[in-house]
């Protein structure tokens, strides 16, 4: 049977059924079930060797946001986030989507840039040209410190060299450009620019201080396109709504902050899910939305020939399926395993669609009902659960609890309590 990730109700199962079918969708092994819904999946010994001075663990609650059909392929998509709402909103921002064909997703190569500053040179434009006329030299000092990365096709291709002015006189500013292949990059990158920074000394004269990665990696993009048809979410007025809602973002970086952080909601949960450094696509994604000198929200929503709403988002994503937590955290694995990914780059365009797909559940919600409706709901949910109720009662609880606006812990013991004797409630 063709596998879909266009699950209903899938929200509505017990966990044990969920698990049952993401295990039958991503091939999950018992163990790998164990692990998903034991109390702790880190083991204290592998969290030791993570960072310093460990003395516990802190679970987060992964969800699976269903019905993502990205360049034409069902994905179940793990997402680890604290707040509620996000995973039910991608889901149903990804089922609109769907309607429409699905997403597109399309992610560059995997370049990443470390920059190496070179300081206390009398003449930095001579500089400047002493060390692009060396580049052959400094790509070979650079690949030699990753043979591996070269092997597979990777390592330094090219070198970007810019003067800057600075509060303290002239930089001569050096690009490493490399292509990191599956790795999200920074130990490959600053490596090779602690390398190099030596020769550069020695070529130009002068005194190099930093080398390191930029988390503005604008030459590792992933651009997603949607169209959703009108009637699926609610007509043109909708899609007008949303074309506007965008627009505002668009004129006003107050509201572009909060539109990007919206796409983030999506796009960190996938990030933390697979153990990627979700402050790097952070940094990479708010300085390239202020890339032209003013906050700019990192998608587009337009209205097409038809009057269907089409969307498409643009952003840097520096993220990885080898090394770092991506390899030694468990849960990180069995989240690329669920969503069967091979390369970084079809990592990279699945959360580039979860992204634009969030951004769109926001936007939708903001230019009808406003968010509240559907974080009541939940809460009211959660709530209900709180006070003791179970299976069916949970919702029942929850819209007793909505419909009088009393979404109280006690009031939800009180409906309860009244479910369970038979007795009416007003
Ligand atoms: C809340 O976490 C995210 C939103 O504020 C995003 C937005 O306003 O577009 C709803």
């Amino acid at each position: 049977m063709e596998k879909t990730s266009r699950i209903p109700g899938f929200y509505k199962l017990p966990i044990p059924e969920r698990v049952k079918i993401v295990k039958e969708f991503a091939n999950l092994s018992d163990e790998d079930v164990e692990l998903l819904t034991k109390a702790s999946s880190l083991d204290l010994e592998i969290a030791d060797k993570m960072i310093e001075n460990v003395i516990g663990t802190f679970p987060m609650a992964f969800g699976i946001a269903t019905n993502f059909l990205i360049n034409g392929k069902d994905y179940l998509v793990p997402m680890v986030i604290e707040e509620s709402s996000v995973v039910a909103a991608a889901s149903n921002a990804a089922k609109w989507c769907r309607a429409g064909g699905g997403i597109t997703s399309i992610a560059t190569e995997s370049i990443m840039m470390s920059q190496i500053q070179l300081t206390k040179v009398k003449d930095p434009y001579s500089a400047k040209v002493k060390i692009l006329e060396h580049k052959d030299e400094l790509l070979k000092i650079a690949n030699e410190q990753d043979p591996i990365l070269v092997k597979l096709g990777g390592g330094a291709k090219d070198l970007e060299v810019r003067v800057i002015n600075s509060a303290v006189g002239p930089m001569v500013i050096t690009h490493l450009v490399v292509d990191v292949k599956d790795a999200m990059g920074a130990n490959a990158v600053n490596t090779m620019a602690e390398a190099v920074a030596p020769y550069i000394e020695e070529i130009t004269g002068g005194k190099v201080y930093l080398r390191i990665i930029t988390n503005l990696a604008d030459k590792r993009l992933v651009r997603a396109r949607c169209r959703v048809p009108k009637d699926v979410i609610g007509g043109e007025e909708v899609v007008d709504g949303v074309v506007i809602a965008w627009a505002f973002a668009d004129a006003d970086p107050y509201r572009a902050a909060t539109h990007n952080k919206g796409i983030m909601n999506g796009v960190d949960a996938v990030v933390i899910a697979t153990g990627n450094d979700w402050r790097a696509v952070e940094a990479g994604a708010h300085a390239y939305a202020a890339r032209f000198g003013i906050y700019k929200p990192l998608s587009v929503w337009e209205k097409d020939e038809n009057g269907d709403l089409v969307g498409t988002l643009e952003m840097p994503l520096a993220i990885g399926i080898i090394g770092g937590a991506v390899r030694v955290h468990p849960l990180a694995q069995l989240s690329l395993k669920i969503l069967g990914v091979k390369t970084a780059k079809e990592l990279a365009e699945i959360i580039g669609a979860v992204g634009l797909a969030q951004n769109l559940a926001a936007l939708r919600a903001l230019a009808t009902e406003g968010i509240q409706k559907g974080h009541m709901k939940l809460h009211a949910r959660n709530i209900a659960i709180m006070a003791g109720a179970k299976g069916e009662m949970v919702d029942k609880v929850a819209e007793i609890m909505i419909k009088n606006r009393k979404i109280r812990f006690d009031y939800a013991q009180e409906v309860i309590e009244k479910l369970k004797r038979g007795e009416p409630i007003e």
